[in-house]
């Protein structure tokens, strides 16, 4: 299988996932590439069997980068595609000591169906999506503990 993944990390978290999923897609014999989406050209992809496409999030929504890049994407008809979103972990109001209720969790965590909504009139198929997170007292990062768990779980439903 032919692997293209595409990330718009600002701080690096994104990056280290993707490079990671990619090792991973590698071992076990796949083709695969990462490259940020600054460097791609939405209209004009290498041709893949799978497009992953990983977004830092803001104020809820995939970053305005990738939004735009989704919109203008050409991809095959009937091509799969996974997406991964990075999140930071929802922790506790600094005033309040209170943890934020699911309501307000899921307000400021719509990327990955904002993205696929995106998606969603190209034709092409969804076979998996993961939110991973890094730690919420910075929202710059590093990635929350476990986060390699996560991918390789995500990985297996690539496969
Ligand atoms: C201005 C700003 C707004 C953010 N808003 C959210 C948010 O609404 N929900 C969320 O889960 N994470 C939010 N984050 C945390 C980002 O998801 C986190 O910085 C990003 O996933 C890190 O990925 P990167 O290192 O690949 O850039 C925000 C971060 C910044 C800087």
């Amino acid at each position: 299988m032919k692997v293209e993944i595409y990330h718009a990390s600002k701080y690096g978290n994104g990056e280290k996932v993707v490079a990671y999923l990619q090792g991973l897609l590698v071992v076990k014999g796949h083709e695969a590439n990462h490259r940020h989406i600054r460097d791609a050209r939405p209209k004009d992809l290498p041709s893949a069997d799978l497009y992953v496409f990983c977004a830092p999030t803001r104020i809820g929504k995939p970053i305005g980068k990738m939004r735009r890049f989704l919109k203008k994407a050409r991809l095959p008809e009937g091509v799969k595609y996974a997406l991964i979103a990075t999140h930071g972990e929802p922790v506790p109001d600094k005033k309040t000591g209170n943890m934020p209720s699911a309501e307000e969790i899921e307000k400021f965590q719509q990327n990955l169906p904002a993205m696929e909504a995106i998606l969603k009139d190209k034709g092409a198929v969804k076979v998996a999506d993961v939110k991973v997170y890094v730690r919420g007292d910075t929202m710059k990062g590093p990635l929350a503990d476990g986060w390699e768990r996560t991918v390789e779980e995500f990985a297996a439903k690539l496969l």
